[in-house]
């Protein structure tokens, strides 16, 4: 099947994108809008994107001017009669899409291939709105789409495997990764990614941190590309709202189903980066420094003279490491240490692990009120655990600290999996039980969030790194200090946890 001209219909964020994407391929490509406004903000976002990659170097002057002029803009959908491939990028309502695909059953020639670039419909409910059912499929890519080298190639029962082929074969053409799937609802990437990035818009409206720690918590503390909030105003509040909102029918529990602030940031048109803002304002405000304000501000407090160290109950997760190496900082400072609670000091430091247990310890020592915990995620990120009975000196002096020692600090409450656990060790749940459902291989998974979601390392990875054990342990405190099902252990990872393996490896 030689596919050489091609359709794109919507050039909205993605459709844009995707043209550019056929364009820089070398294929011709008719985009098409409902109306001029439309299409001219989509060719725009075109042109500016192909701009934006001339000042970076990136192409030459004469090879923007290649790629544009295989771009032929227009309102007509009669204009794609010739197309070897249209893929339509029409908002995400079943009505709508099944109309444009009738629309092309009349107007394309009988051997088009049609493509859905949804993000959470069901592939095979569009496909059965067609006369050729068999020659629709899904080419699902990833925001910004010339960027992100995923494409999901989704089938469904009705697919012609040549046609399955022929959109694989061109996605590779295209420079990109293609991955097949079955028709499942959020695919792989979507169906692991927008669970996570609601848990951080929980984690958010709950108070449990503020929008800066989640963020930096994802950034900084597992190495992801950008924050989950972040994230949700490049994908857009309304569409991720779409996707929870088929994930939460299909899987149901308290991962998919849509937490209500993002129902309501996205009901007062608060979209993300396309609406002019969403968790943060875009162009970010001239005086947005990226701190943390949450009043216990370092910069009015001294660091302690003697910090008391103690191990916090769930320590031994980490080994001993976690208070060793948070000592061996604190001296390194100058800080006076001592490990002994009925000793004189100015702050008592509970060196926990991932899985929290502050209060007890702190409580124990009799010193509750000067106690914060500790947890050092990386050598440059620390968890600051802060209990009920915590003092505002205390907490402030913990900065103070922290500040010293140089390390960047997300703060959090003495809960099962603290900030970064809480946002990660339920994600690897949702892979390996992916896995464990034989939807996707591990090797699928790692390559989807790498590719598509641009994760330095996949799930299956990051699991091996911190250990199944790690995973079970932290996923076992949540699920017993939540109740929640969604976080019990799965069988598959204890298994797994038991025989001292890594999944996929
Ligand atoms: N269009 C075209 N190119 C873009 C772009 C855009 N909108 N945004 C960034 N780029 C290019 C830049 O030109 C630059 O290219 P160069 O290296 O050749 O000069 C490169 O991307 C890196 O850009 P920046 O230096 O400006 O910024 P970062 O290094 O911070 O990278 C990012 C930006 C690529 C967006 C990175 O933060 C990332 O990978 N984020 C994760 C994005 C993600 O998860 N996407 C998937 C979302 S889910 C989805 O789309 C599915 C859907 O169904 C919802």
């Amino acid at each position: 099947m030689d596919i050489r001209e091609v359709g794109v219909i919507g050039l909205g964020t993605m459709g844009a994108g995707i043209a550019e994407v056929f364009a820089r391929g070398g294929l011709a490509v008719t985009a098409v809008e409902a109306d001029a406004a439309a299409l001219d903000r989509g060719m725009a976002a075109l042109n500016g994107s192909l701009a934006r990659a001339v000042s970076r170097g990136r192409l030459s002057g004469d090879e923007q001017a290649r790629i544009a002029a295989r771009v032929s803009p227009g309102t007509a959908l009669g204009s794609l009669a010739g197309a070897d491939l249209v893929v339509e990028v029409v908002p995400e309502r079943l009505a709508i899409k099944r109309q444009v695909l009738a629309d092309l059953d009349r107007i394309c020639r009988p051997d088009a291939v049609i493509a859905t670039n949804t993000s959470s419909l069901s592939v095979t409910a569009i496909a059965a709105g067609s006369a050729r059912p068999g020659r629709v499929v899904g080419m699902h890519f990833f925001n910004p789409a010339p960027v992100m080298a995923l494409v999901e190639v989704v089938t469904t029962v009705l697919t012609d495997q040549a046609v399955a082929q022929a959109v694989t074969d061109l996605a590779r053409h295209l420079g990109k990764t293609p991955v097949r799937v079955a028709d499942r609802a959020g695919f792989v990437a979507n169906a692991l990614l927008l669970p996570y990035l609601n848990h951080a818009v929980r984690l958010l409206e709950t108070g449990y941190a503020t929008r800066e720690d989640i963020d930096a918590a994802a950034t900084v503390g597992i190495g992801l590309p950008m924050g989950p909030l972040a994230l949700l105003d490049l994908i857009g509040l309304d569409t991720s709202l779409a996707i929870l909102e088929v994930l939460d029918r299909e899987f149901g529990g308290t991962r998919c189903t849509p937490a209500p602030l993002l129902r309501r940031l996205a009901a007062a048109g608060r979209t993300g980066r396309k609406g002019g803002g969403g968790f943060y304002d875009y162009p970010p405000p001239a005086s947005a420094t990226g701190g943390s304000p949450d009043g216990d501000n370092a910069d009015q407090h001294l660091p302690p003279g003697t910090v008391t160290l103690i191990d916090g109950g769930e320590a031994a997760d980490d080994g001993d490491g976690a208070g060793s190496e948070l000592a061996g900082l604190i001296a390194a400072a100058g800080v006076n240490l001592t490990r002994n609670p009925v000793h004189a000091s100015d702050l008592v430091v509970v060196a926990t692990g991932p899985a929290g247990g502050v209060l007890g310890p702190a409580l124990a020592a009799a010193r509750a009120a000067d106690a914060v915990g500790l947890h050092l995620v990386t050598p440059s990120l620390a968890e600051l655990v802060t209990t009920p009975l915590a003092s505002a000196a205390a907490l402030a002096s913990a900065r103070a600290l922290l500040a010293r020692l140089g390390l960047r600090v997300v703060r959090c409450p003495d809960r099962p999996g603290l900030l970064v656990g809480a946002l990660l060790y339920p994600h690897l749940r949702d892979a390996v039980v992916m896995v464990a459902d034989g939807y996707a291989s591990p090797a699928d998974v790692d390559a989807a969030m790498t590719l598509g979601c641009g994760y330095p390392r996949g799930p299956m990875r990051l699991l091996a790194e911190a250990g199944p054990r790690q995973a079970v342990g932290v996923l076992a405190a949540m699920h017993a200090g939540y109740g929640d099902p969604a976080f019990a252990p799965p069988p598959l990872l204890t298994e797994f946890a038991a025989a001292g393996l890594a999944l996929g490896r």
